[in-house]
């Protein structure tokens, strides 16, 4: 059993860094743990365009160290609006690396999202042509839809035909929670890929509901059963280039989540990376954590593969009960391995 574990510096494929004080709270935590990060674009207002993008990159460094050694990646918010040429043009001038799938009213901040596919099949066209990846939130909006169907059944009546339609397209279907979408993407070309959280390597849907309502176990796409966590821990711990590392941290003020009407989020930022190396030590999987947290991601992206490793030690970290005024994931909890990375 070693008792430590070097790795390649990973990347976040998928994080939420807010703007603002809380921008300038957890965006530290990312920058600490990770060399690059896919940036959701779901301000308020969201980040439609090349100027707001920049923009926004710019707030990002300005919120972190100097020292900080970390590039945001941004991305678009597509709406029912989206103009091709201007996607094409933001793209090519390296300013975003990706577009963000929103069907509107799917989760935080998804008002203006995208009303119905066939709005945006000219900029999906366009970016197929340009080998800009789409990211996806995979979740129907069909209130008809039990919500813990609402991903397997987005992957029926969304992605599929998407996939059939524009084959060379790459996508990113994130945060995948189900077997459904385990089995989907693994079973898919070369084209479809998909992220996996910690949180949902660690908990199912009991952990809503443990001993009362759990509002800061609760994020989109929702947890599920069982059986689903044990199939996406095994399509995290099977090597599979189409699996990669993306935390979907998603953090909301403390009063925002013990409401009775919670935001959908978990922050999971500060100990992202010892969450990980927890699950994959559980599947006795430890050798495979650094593809998946460090090689999977930029290869897909066809982006350069870090320079520099971190280290973690199999040694108990305590994770507190809260971090920045925030509910972090794993309060309270002792996780086994411990992250030796540049102090905040
Ligand atoms: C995210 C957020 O709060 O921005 N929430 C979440 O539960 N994951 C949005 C998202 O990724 O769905
Ligand atoms: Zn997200």
């Amino acid at each position: 059993m070693p008792d430590s574990l070097t790795l390649r510096r990973p990347d976040d494929w998928h994080v939420h860094l807010r703007d603002g004080d809380m921008l300038r709270a957890v965006a530290p935590y990312t920058a600490r743990q990770f060399a690059r990060a896919i940036v959701m674009p779901n301000l308020a207002p969201p980040v439609t365009d090349v100027e707001a993008a920049i923009a926004y990159r710019e707030r990002i460094i300005a919120a972190l160290p100097e020292d900080a050694e970390f590039t945001p990646l941004m991305t678009c918010y597509l709406t029912d609006a989206t103009d091709p040429d201007r996607l094409a043009e933001g793209h090519a001038r390296g300013v975003f690396t990706a577009a963000k799938l929103y069907p509107a009213h799917a989760t935080t901040n998804s008002a203006e999202g995208v009303t119905d596919v066939a709005n945006i099949r000219a900029a999906l066209e366009c970016m197929q042509a340009i080998g800009m990846p789409l990211l996806v939130h995979g979740e129907v909006t069909d209130p008809e839809i039990d919500m813990f169907d609402r991903e397997a059944v987005f992957i029926d009546r969304i992605l599929a035909p998407l996939i059939r339609d524009l084959p060379d397209l790459r996508i990113v279907l994130e945060h995948i929670t189900t077997a459904e979408a385990a089995a989907f993407v693994a079973q898919s070309g070369p084209n479809l890929a998909a992220t996996i959280t910690p949180h949902h390597l660690h908990i199912n849907r009991n952990a809503l509901f443990a001993g009362g309502i759990r509002p800061h176990a609760y994020c989109l796409p929702v947890a599920k059963r069982e059986r689903h966590r044990l199939a996406v821990r095994a399509a995290a711990v099977s090597g599979s280039p189409k699996f990669f590392l993306g935390t979907d941290s998603a953090p909301h003020a403390r009063e925002t989540k013990e409401s009775a009407c919670g935001c959908a989020g978990i922050f999971n930022a500060p100990f992202a990376l010892e969450s990980y190396a927890a699950a994959f030590d559980e599947e006795g999987a430890l050798d495979r954590l650094e593809a998946f947290a460090s090689e999977h991601g930029p290869r897909f992206y066809g982006l350069p593969l870090n320079e520099g490793t971190v280290t973690l030690r199999r040694e108990g970290v305590a994770v507190p009960n809260e971090i920045a005024g925030l509910v972090p994931f794993h309060a309270n909890e002792t996780l086994g391995w411990r992250l030796e990375a540049f102090p905040l």
